[in-house]
């Protein structure tokens, strides 16, 4: 089947197992799965019951579905999301993120967990992304264009949306969450970075860097679906950290900054 084929099979499942026209998709990275609590969730659909879905395999992602809303905003979120590190296809990767489109969002919200090395960073803070730089070696867009799907030279100037941006600064300030803003480098994984490439990815002008988000906002934006992207700045990188990283360390720091994620994640999909 071609990707239009299978992205056409997935749509049309969805629609026939529910009426709701989302308008926002939410990508919920690891640990950041809880802000469905928050919903009012009309339909949950594990990966595993989508036709073309693949189920995750990394611990904190749980790969649901899920329709709902949050006052009257519809919305769509994926509770876990693929890794271009678990051996995926980069079209395997970005399918969700495409399929949510194809449901008629106008809107993505990214969100990632990230090692953070700007100057004042510290684990449990947040960083809205202003721009990616792509270290993964690749791009989702590789092979033949999809013209049905969008052009195939797609303009990146403008990759996170600078209105949303200014949007998700003023719920920061307004509940008092310290934010940073700054480029995401994304790389493949899935090991950690060496201090070295640590220092290299600041010298380029990065300040976080994780192993996701990078996918996903080039296929939306060759979909011309604005993008919003904000990390949570689970640990400190590598070489900054004096500790070894941990996949445990992440979650747990996911897990305790979760309520201010959320407060804050509800109150950005209420005003955009
Ligand atoms: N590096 C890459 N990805 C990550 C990190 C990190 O330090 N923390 C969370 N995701």
């Amino acid at each position: 089947m071609t990707v239009i084929e299978k992205l056409t099979e997935t749509v049309g499942f969805l629609k026939s197992r529910t009426k709701m026209k989302p308008r926002i998709g939410v990508i919920l990275g690891s640990g950041l799965g809880h802000f469905v609590q928050h919903m009012e969730v009309e339909l949950t659909l594990p990966f595993g019951d989508i036709p073309n879905f693949i189920p995750p395999t990394v611990d904190g992602h749980s790969g649901n579905l899920i329709f709902g809303k949050i006052g009257d905003v519809n919305l769509v979120v994926l509770q876990g999301r693929l890794h271009y590190y678990e051996g995926h296809p980069m079209e395997t990767v970005v399918f969700p993120a495409r399929v949510m489109a194809l449901l008629g969002i106008e809107i993505l919200v990214v969100t990632n967990s990230a090692g953070g090395y700007g100057e004042g960073m510290n684990a449990g803070d947040f960083m809205i992304i202003e721009d990616h730089i792509n270290l993964m070696g690749t791009n989702p867009l590789m092979g033949p264009n999809v013209k049905e799907l969008g052009p195939r030279f797609p303009d990146m100037t403008e990759a996170y949306d600078r209105e949303l941006i200014i949007i998700a600064e003023r719920i920061f300030r307004s509940q008092k969450t310290f934010f940073h803003k700054g480029i995401y480098v994304g790389v493949t994984g899935p090991t950690y970075e060496t201090p070295s490439e640590i220092k290299m990815f600041k010298s380029i002008g990065g300040k976080a860097v994780g192993m996701s988000t990078v996918p996903e906002v080039i296929a939306a934006n060759h979909l011309g679906i604005r993008v919003t992207a904000v990390s949570c700045i689970t640990n400190l990188a590598a070489g900054v950290s004096q500790n070894k990283l941990t996949h445990a360390e992440v979650t747990e720091t996911a897990k305790k900054v979760e309520q201010k994620f959320c407060s804050f994640l509800t109150e950005f999909v209420a005003k955009i």
